[in-house]
């Protein structure tokens, strides 16, 4: 089966399309520097294009059944850029339809639904919305991932031989590995029948972040860390200058906050259930 995947380079996007290829799909990854994949994915083709370039992109998906999107805001994003979950899902969507791709598989994020909940309100979650509703209104077999958070977001919060944290939520969250999440991804895709399909996306157990760290620190051994705590507040203040601090203020007081429960049960039993602990993740890094 051909399967297409724009954002194989992202955090997430990694783990996925190895689990893509793993599973012996022939993968083709559409980005805008091919010469930074460099041997991350040996087996798989991969095609210049770029979201902002229509033409590049329906080059990209000829001869594709499946197309796989991992997509994101950044974090110095501003409301009035270019947006890929928007502006870019216009693109896919027009050049999927001529290429007459089968199926969309779309990494969503499930603290999205904090939107509107005690009074919060933030634009990039509207984008995030706006994505699902061009999807779903595509005509196209969609299937959509909200998953929990990932493992791989203590990655990137090592800063030396810190793990910066922000605010204390008592609030449990079924963390998830990438690997777990792309075998998951595969099933799906190779289900039959042409009906869209939604899943909620969390891990084996549920830690708050505190938690989490904590096992974390415990079991990687890369380097000695430490955690650095930052107040939400503080982050919050300093978004007002800085438009990264704004991305964290936000997301954090979103993850603090959206009362997650558990509700993977149906997706464990149609996809498989997720093994891998957060300590297990730690230590293989
Ligand atoms: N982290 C979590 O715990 C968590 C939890 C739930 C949901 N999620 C969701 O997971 C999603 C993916 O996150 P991520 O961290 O993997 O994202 P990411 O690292 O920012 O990856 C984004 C990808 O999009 C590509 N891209 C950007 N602009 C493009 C363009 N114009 N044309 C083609 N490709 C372009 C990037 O490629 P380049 O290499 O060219 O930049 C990159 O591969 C996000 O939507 C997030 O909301 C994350």
């Amino acid at each position: 089966m051909n399967i297409a995947v724009i954002g194989a380079t992202g955090l997430i996007g990694k783990p996925v399309t190895q689990q893509l290829i793993k599973a012996g799909f022939t993968v083709t990854i559409l980005a805008r520097h091919p010469e930074q994949i460099g041997t991350l994915f040996p087996s798989a083709r991969v095609i210049e294009a770029d979201l902002q370039k229509p033409d590049t992109i329906l080059a990209g998906l000829q001869n594709q059944q499946m197309l796989y999107l991992n997509l994101s805001v950044r974090q110095n994003e501003k409301i009035t850029d270019f947006h890929t979950e928007t502006d870019g899902m216009k693109t896919i969507l027009a050049a999927a339809k001529e290429a007459g791709i089968q199926r969309i598989g779309y990494l969503s994020s499930l603290v999205m639904r904090y939107q509107n909940m005690d009074g919060f309100h933030w634009w990039v979650f509207d984008i995030k919305e706006e994505a699902v509703r061009l999807l779903k209104a595509s005509g196209i077999s969609v299937s959509i991932f909200y998953p929990s958070t990932f493992m791989e977001s203590f990655l990137m919060q090592i800063q030396g031989p810190l793990l910066a944290l922000g605010g204390s939520s008592s609030i449990k969250l079924w963390f998830i590995a990438g690997q777990d999440y792309g075998q998951q991804v595969v099933r799906d895709f190779r289900l039959p029948g042409n009906e869209s399909r939604d899943y909620v996306i969390q891990g084996p157990e549920a830690h708050t972040y505190d938690e989490a760290a904590h096992l974390f620190i415990k079991n990687y051994t890369k380097k000695k860390l430490y955690t650095l705590k930052a107040p939400v507040g503080i982050l919050q203040f300093l978004g007002r200058f800085n438009r990264k601090m704004n991305y964290g203020g936000h997301i954090l007081e979103a993850m603090n906050n959206y009362p997650e429960r558990f509700e993977a049960e149906r997706t464990w039993t149609v996809l498989g259930k997720p093994t891998t602990t957060l300590s297990e993740f730690a230590r293989q890094q």
